[in-house]
């Protein structure tokens, strides 16, 4: 954790002072809190004149203090405990935040460091030449869940790999960082196990209908910058999950169709036509069924395709499906069949169950690390 301190006098500017949509944000925000707790908006203020200038400049916190009737000490003693604030000019596209704490550390993110000081300079908190990108090591940003991890101004990548962060910061770079889906980097969706549901995995229950962390979700990276501009959203029910707002349904589906684009830009084709509700068992006569085997001396164990477990393996070994090779070879008619057979609801697309089986056939555990950046569970 680096110490955090103002920037230096020469870089400063003179004064500051919000927009005027800026100061008519303020001032409602203040008004926001009840009498006497007006300082309550120190954070937001603050926050607001980050993402209207790039970084929190000393004569922003006077300002802020000013508004806010605050002792510029104790606005300073704000900015420079939050991590989340800028006290130097930062890259104007991306100023990466790259989580050093022990479970991102333990997962890789000294990889992670080393790609930052390779693609953008070798000491944090400077800038490289064309002055777009910066970073910095940060603690726990609580997402260790998904380690290792970086943020981007408001938003998190996890899941990172090497590679994966390289092509982050190539998007950044061209100024398409608003396209890069925030968020897991693999196809786990939040923080649901990364090799797959481990309950609940005969029902959709589980996936997506819970509120996400309060972060863009897919569809509103398109419209929001990619810059401190973008708005908090953090009206999420919190209580009872079950409770869709206008926001957790609209975080549902876009969530749901983040997965199944990835999906289909994987070599996928998810099918849109998939019904919400429950429909009848598809007959075991049914022309689109997968052809069985008899079962063979070795079977694969279908279990490290994310998605299966036991009880669905059983199923699959009853309808004479016992390799990877043949859970390869299914086409999108009999994937469907097999989708509706065990009534999991775009389940076997979303979880992309050929491309994972094709990897296995092909390569065992190694090939599907080499194509998943993981172990298959
Ligand atoms: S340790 Fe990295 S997010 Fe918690």
């Amino acid at each position: 954790m680096s110490v955090r301190r103002l920037a230096d006098d020469n870089v400063q500017p003179a004064s500051f002072a919000f927009t005027e949509e800026n100061a008519a944000w303020a001032r409602a925000t203040i008004n926001k809190y009840p009498q006497g707790r007006q300082q309550s908006a120190v954070i937001p203020l603050l926050m607001r004149a980050q993402e209207q200038d790039g970084w929190v400049t000393k004569a922003a916190i006077e300002s802020v203090a000013d508004m806010l009737d605050m002792a510029y000490i104790r606005v300073l003693e704000v900015a420079t405990f939050y991590t989340q604030f800028q006290l130097l000019p930062v890259g104007t596209r991306a100023h990466i935040q790259v989580c050093g704490t022990t479970p991102c550390m333990l997962r890789g993110a000294e990889e992670l460091i080393n790609v930052c000081k390779k693609r953008i300079h070798p000491e944090p908190f400077h800038r490289n030449e064309s002055g777009t990108l910066s970073w910095e090591e940060v603690e726990c940003q609580g997402a260790c869940v998904n380690a290792p991890m970086i943020m981007i101004f408001k938003d998190s990548y996890e899941d990172l790999t090497p590679e994966r962060l390289e092509t982050i910061i190539d998007r950044f770079d061209a100024g398409e960082g608003a396209e890069v889906a925030t968020g897991p980097q693999i196809e786990r969706v939040f923080s649901a196990p990364a090799g797959g549901l481990t309950s609940l995995t005969a029902s959709d229950a589980a996936v997506g209908k819970t509120a996400p962390r309060s972060r863009k979700t897919a569809d509103e990276s398109v419209s929001v910058p990619p810059s401190n501009a973008a708005k908090p959203k953090t009206d999420a029910a919190e209580t009872d999950p079950t409770v869709k707002t206008p926001l957790t349904a609209k975080a549902e589906a876009a969530a749901n169709a983040k997965v199944k684009g990835e999906t289909r830009a994987e070599g996928g084709d998810a099918d849109e036509k998939q019904p919400a509700a429950a429909v009848a068992k598809p007959s075991l006569n049914d022309k689109n069924r997968p052809a069985g085997i008899e079962r063979p001396a070795t079977v694969d164990d279908l279990k490290l395709i994310s998605g299966v477990g036991p009880k669905i393996e059983g199923t699959l070994h009853e309808l004479g499906i016992f390799t990877f090779a043949q859970v390869a070879s299914w086409k999108k008619a009999e994937r469907e069949w097999v989708d509706g057979y065990l009534n999991f609801k775009g389940r076997i697309e979303r979880d992309d169950w050929v491309k994972q089986a094709k990897a296995l056939a092909k390569g065992g555990e190694a090939e599907y690390i080499r194509v998943f950046g993981k172990k298959p569970r």
